[in-house]
């Protein structure tokens, strides 16, 4: 069987690679290129493809990848909102992804997050270096004893409220399907979260449903002065309003990993480019703004993980076994 790993970066080539002896019988090629309708035809005379979460699935490149053969779309990670799940249905490609890889490891670069913006450590790191020791514009506020809500209590939120727990935070949560094992967070409806929480971390997935929860009529809900972090998908925050929230002062501070526009920029370095969107400057131009580019994963045993997976779920669709990983529509 032979996959193609389109914008394929050379951690994850390292990561790979070193399992590929256990698994025989499978054909791996490595391209720096991603998934888009132009370079879909890359894919012909490959069994399958390797993608991950800045690729385009849309309708016009499953429709391609089905012309060339493609029976198998490998995700190397978690979501898949970025699938076209319909089309791939319809085509009988199966879909197969990494739930779960390391939820710690997302959900202590949310705590990072929390942190940095609180606490400006990216700031202080700076003016220190530039024999500046004073202390202005670096005052945080205490965690300990205020409320932390997670929209989301699947694997990674879970590994979240633990987090806040451990910082002796009250945690309080929303999730459409509360898990009645928890015994140390207390399930509330979404609007009582927003208006009782101090640190709000979002970790629900995109879905129709869940695209911007985050928005004016909700962010209105929300107590002054909160903490807004989102490790999730950037389609949960509509952008234009916490643009607006943030310079109405509603915020304390806001960490971003992922964001609207990501797809066209998430990875690559962009440093000598001339960017056409303002947005993102715009959010950076903000004081208590903090982003990372959807790094939350990085971590060497989530990325271990993730290629032990990925292999796994390649040979179960090889041999004809049972799918444990698909995405089904
Ligand atoms: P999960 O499937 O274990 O948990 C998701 C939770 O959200 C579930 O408990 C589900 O019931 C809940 N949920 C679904 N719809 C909801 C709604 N409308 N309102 C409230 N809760 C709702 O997923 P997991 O592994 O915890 O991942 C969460 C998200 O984190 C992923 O969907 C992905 O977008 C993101 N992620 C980000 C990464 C990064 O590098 N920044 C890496 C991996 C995942």
């Amino acid at each position: 069987m032979k996959i193609l790993f389109y914008g394929a970066k050379n951690y994850d080539e390292q990561f790979f690679q070193k399992l590929f002896p256990q698994y025989p019988g499978m054909e791996f090629t490595f391209i720096e290129a991603n998934i888009y309708p132009e370079t879909a035809s890359l894919a012909q005379g490959y069994d399958g493809i390797c993608a991950f979460v800045n690729a385009d699935l849309g309708t016009a490149v499953i429709e391609k990848l089905h012309e060339y053969g493609i029976r198998l779309i490998l995700m190397r990670c978690a979501g898949y909102n970025n699938v076209d799940l319909e089309t791939a249905k319809k085509y009988g490609i199966k879909i197969l992804r990494v739930p779960g890889y390391s939820p710690e490891a997302v959900a202590e670069h949310a705590m990072a997050l929390v942190l940095t913006a609180n606490r400006h450590t990216h700031k202080a790191y700076i003016k220190c270096r530039e024999n500046n020791f004073a202390l202005s514009g670096l005052m945080g506020v205490n965690l300990y004893q205020k409320t932390a809500g997670i929209i989301g209590t699947g694997k990674i939120g879970l590994a979240m409220a633990r987090i806040c727990k451990g910082f002796g935070m009250n945690v309080i949560a929303y999730d459409l399907y509360p898990n009645k094992e928890l015994d140390f967070l207390k399930y509330v409806s979404l609007d009582e979260l927003l208006s009782s929480s101090d640190l709000i971390s979002l970790h629900c997935p995109l879905t129709e449903e869940t695209k911007h929860i985050i928005r004016e009529e909700t962010i209105a809900k929300m107590k002054d002065g909160v903490i807004l972090v989102n490790t999730s998908r950037g389609g949960l925050i509509k952008t234009d309003d916490l643009i607006s929230g943030i310079r109405d002062h509603k915020f304390f501070a806001v960490g971003l990993d992922v964001y609207e526009e990501e797809t066209d920029f998430v990875y690559e370095d962009m440093s000598e480019r001339i960017l056409q969107s303002s947005t993102i400057q715009r959010l950076l131009s903000f004081p208590n703004v903090t982003m990372t580019s959807h790094q939350g994963f990085f971590t060497e045993e989530a990325l271990t993980n993730i290629a032990e997976t990925t292999l796994q779920n390649a040979r179960a669709f090889m041999n004809g076994e049972e799918l444990k990983n698909e995405v089904l529509s």
